[in-house]
């Protein structure tokens, strides 16, 4: 273990009869800076604690699909010595029923009451992907899912992106400015915009939710802006302490750091009320900004969210950021280990 960075990193929650640690929200880390070192120190020396997890298992269950969860956080946790057993509940499994008292006579098969305690029995740390629904805004919120999979499975678990956040991928985001930052400094801190792009679909709002929980909780952050189109604000829980416009030229004026992402309606929940192109980040949009980096979390609609001759540039850092999340992952996994 590296003795310059500290351990305790994330915190201990009463859950149950149990003390556990988890990793669902910004709200679980103790150092975000020390966690972010932690990621950087694996990516120079991914094998330095090869056996930590020796003859541990981590499962990762998911409810829905993924390229870089999936397999970023596999390698991850073979990185530290642990078996990886990845289970596509959503085709593989039985229809899983979150809801307390529910008369199981629908379409769900199993409790996650009865199914939980037995994944506990077989993995040491669990993780789970569980998209929201995006009919019912206050079902979505109160995290149901992912709130009855911690409180019943009785281990550790890591969320692989939830109904409203994706805390690895935001920590990947923050690695992934501060890696920058350290190859060529600013000599302050970054102005970070968030701005909405244009989708066909009607996409989560998890991934901007997390990112602005997460910009306004960590120290590094400089300006943090978000801009979105009328009617698009994020739940205020999350984006307090952020400058919030409408105005995306105005937001992108001066910025270091440019992270595009499209969410449906928080409001009207789950609607597209606006496709306007104008949205979608073009080259011609990072004139004003300070060279900006680009970032997405992809998977990324091309010429959708985000033009060719952006994702084509060196403003472009969506390959960097993705292959980064094996390093967030191993942070965290290593982190539950101990
Ligand atoms: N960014 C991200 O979570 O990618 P996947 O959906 O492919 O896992």
């Amino acid at each position: 273990m590296d003795d310059s960075i500290p351990s305790g990193l994330l915190k201990e929650w009463k859950i149950g009869d149990n003390k556990l640690k988890k990793f669902t929200s910004v709200e679980d880390v103790n150092d975000i800076d020390a966690l972010v070192k932690k990621a950087l120190a694996y990516k120079v020396n991914p094998l330095k604690d090869a056996t930590l997890g020796i003859n541990k298992r981590i499962g990762l269950l998911f409810l829905n699909p993924s390229l870089r969860t999936r397999l970023s956080t596999q390698i991850a946790a073979r990185n530290l010595g642990m078996e990886a057993i990845v289970f596509n509940v959503d085709k593989e499994g039985w229809q899983l029923e979150f809801e307390d008292g529910v008369v199981m006579s629908g379409n769900t098969s199993e409790h996650i009451k009865d199914a939980g305690p037995v994944l506990g029995s077989y993995f040491d740390i669990l993780c789970i992907r569980t998209f929201p629904q995006l009919v019912n805004r206050e079902d979505d919120y109160s995290e149901l899912f992912i709130n009855a999979f911690v409180r019943y499975c009785g281990r550790p678990v890591i969320s692989l992106e939830s109904a409203t956040l994706h805390p690895l991928q935001s920590l990947t985001d923050v690695t992934t400015i501060t890696e920058i930052l350290q190859a060529k400094p600013l000599g302050r801190k970054p102005k970070i915009v968030l701005t909405w792009a244009p989708h066909i679909k009607p996409l989560p709002q998890c991934v901007a939710n997390s990112f602005s929980q997460w910009m306004n909780a960590w120290k590094g952050t400089g300006e943090f802006v978000i801009a979105h189109p009328e009617n698009y604000q994020l739940a205020e829980q999350f984006t307090k302490g952020a400058t919030i416009t409408t105005n995306q030229d105005e937001a992108l004026k001066d910025a270091d750091f440019v992270y595009v992402k499209n969410w449906s309606t928080y409001e009207d929940y789950g609607k597209i009320y606006e496709n306007d192109p104008a949205w979608m980040l073009s080259l011609d949009k990072l004139k004003t900004t300070n060279d900006a980096r680009v970032m997405h979390c992809l998977p990324v609609r091309r010429n959708v969210e985000l033009s060719d001759d952006v994702l084509d540039s060196s403003h472009s850092i969506v390959t960097q950021e993705a292959a980064n999340r094996v390093w967030a992952a191993q942070a965290v996994i290593s982190e539950l280990l101990k």
